[in-house]
């Protein structure tokens, strides 16, 4: 009995020295860094879904004001939280090669509809697959994507007229319209189908959305351990989503793409590229589960971002009616000039527009922080800045943490952080601030591969509503805006009512 008490204390006491020790690693380096516990290190409040890892983030990006970087534990795991423009401009673009990997990776026997999406790739094949989707999401390639964008639009104007004539007080939940919006366009544009998301009460891309709707609490547990516990998502399988995919989806990707090839149908599409990337050999083989993972790669990283964006916009527009008549003006004037034609150079020629999207994604953006894997040694200044002390060696395996959320609120970078102003992304008024100040698509080499077609759904879908409606928000919507707790997207916690009223 006593052998057993003294062994049991004497292996507690190591394991705590053992662990204490990990803990000190920045302090050893002259790195400043929050109290962390002995288990959880820094992250405690994230794993138990009490608080986002970006809340987190956010608490030590104002603590530490001052200081360039700052020192984490993810459990026991060396992180860095990084403050200062030019570091992040050193991680993103100039030292790409030393901070290349993503930190959320996914295993590709495990998952591999997710794990073949470059937003979890890491390495050489993060590299192949970047470039064999990037000729599909080109500006030349967008524009030919207008007309079915401008369908969505004409589909979604109809919609919202009538529902103000059936019921003119009630308003219309701007969650509902945006990815009904972003849904059609998603489906038509990548697959070249109808969406139909107007017509019914549950288009299909709410049900494919079901699966991986970040609001489920399935989602947020599956994200947390994916996130958090990479040994836990070995030992159980835990996939990052919901379900690996939902059969749904792979049944339409690969019904659809059967029956083009038996009926001899080139289409020169999202899909009919993946379904000519299957002929090829090099340089990888392109499988079915391949195809299908591309072709859900658009629906993940493309049709809950970009709806999020198009409500959050909408909502401040709402808020903001001077911003909302300029907006109206300038959609107008170019508009005339264009033959009213909703035209791929007209959208260009709409930059205050652009400054609002812009400043939507400042004030909420939709992926809260960014992260890297240090992937070989690299030299940090000073903790406190150039001349103030020691460089300090950010080893292989450190993670990298970028608080969007955080820079995008400094009154350093952008003063009165609270206030929606879009003036803030003029030339004179972007030239003004460091690089790397806005990351609402991330920057460098892993910048969003699908920011183009993001912009131009956004922007269209803004556009059409200004042009034929007057916003107001609705007595239903409660302000300001909660978000959901969760890790990965920036969603708000309950609906958003917003008053449609025609223009005349
Ligand atoms: C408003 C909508 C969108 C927002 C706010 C958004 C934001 C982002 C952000 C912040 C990143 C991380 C970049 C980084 O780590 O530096 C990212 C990556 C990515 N996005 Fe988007 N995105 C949007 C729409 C889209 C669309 C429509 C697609 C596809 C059609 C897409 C595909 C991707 C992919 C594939 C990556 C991974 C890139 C890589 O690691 O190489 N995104 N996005």
């Amino acid at each position: 009995m006593y052998t057993f008490l003294f062994l049991s204390l004497a292996i507690i006491s190591v394991a705590y020295l053992f662990f204490k020790k990990k803990h000190d690693y920045w302090k050893l380096r002259g790195v400043p860094y929050p109290r962390p516990s002995l288990i959880f290190g820094n992250v405690g409040e994230a794993i138990m879904l009490r608080a986002r890892l970006s809340d987190l983030l956010h608490k030590v990006y104002n603590e530490y004001r001052g200081y360039y970087y700052v020192g984490l534990f993810n459990f026991w795991n060396p992180a860095v939280v990084i403050r200062n423009p030019e570091i992040i401009k050193d991680v993103l673009i100039k030292q790409f090669g030393n901070f290349h990997n993503n930190w959320i990776d996914v295993e590709l026997n495990i998952d591999p509809i997710i794990g073949f999406n470059p937003f979890v790739l890491n390495d050489g094949l993060w590299k192949t697959i970047r470039t064999q989707l990037t000729p599909q999401l080109t500006s030349s390639k967008i524009k030919s994507m207008f007309p079915l964008i401008n369908k969505g639009c004409k589909n979604m104007v109809e919609y919202i007229k009538k529902k103000t004539d059936d019921n003119e007080t009630q308003g219309i939940e701007l969650k509902d319209l945006s990815a009904r919006f972003t849904g059609d366009n998603v489906i038509s544009c990548a697959y070249g189908l109808d969406g139909n998301s107007f017509n019914v009460k549950t288009p299909d891309s709410f049900k494919i959305g079901e699966h991986i709707s970040s609001q489920s609490k399935l989602v947020q547990l599956k994200q947390t351990i994916a996130l958090f516990l990479p040994l836990l998502r070995k030992i159980f399988k835990t996939t990052f989503l919901g379900d690996p995919v939902p059969k749904m989806f792979s049944d339409i990707v690969l019904e659809t793409i059967k029956y083009r090839e038996e009926n001899n149908i080139e289409r020169n599409d999202y899909l009919g590229y993946l379904k000519e990337l299957k002929t090829k050999t090099s340089p990888i083989e392109t499988t079915n589960d391949m195809v299908v993972a591309h072709a859900f790669t658009f629906f993940l990283d493309g049709f809950e971002t970009s709806s999020l964006t198009l409500a959050y916009g909408l909502l401040e527009l709402a808020l903001h009616p001077d911003i909302q008549r300029k907006a109206q003006k300038e959609i107008q004037t170019i508009l005339e000039k264009h033959n009213n034609a909703l035209t791929y150079e007209a959208v260009q020629e709409m930059e205050y527009v652009d400054n609002i999207l812009s400043e939507t994604l400042r004030k909420h953006p939709i992926i809260l922080f960014l992260s890297r894997i240090c992937t070989d040694n690299h030299t940090f200044p000073p903790p406190q800045g150039p001349g103030t002390g020691k460089d300090v060696v950010i080893e292989k395996g450190t993670h990298i943490f970028i608080p969007v959320y955080s820079v995008h609120n400094d009154s350093d970078y952008y003063p009165n952080p609270e206030l929606f102003d879009p003036d803030r992304f003029t030339e004179d008024a972007r030239n003004s601030r460091p690089k790397c100040c806005f990351l609402g698509f991330g920057d460098g080499p892993r910048i969003c591969l699908g920011r183009k077609f993001a912009i131009a759904q956004v922007k269209l879908g803004l556009i059409s509503i200004l042009s034929n409606f007057d916003l107001k928000v609705n007595k239903k919507t409660c302000l300001p805006v909660e978000y959901e707790n969760v890790h990965v997207f920036n969603s708000p916690k309950t609906d958003i009512w917003l008053d449609f009223c025609k223009r005349l």
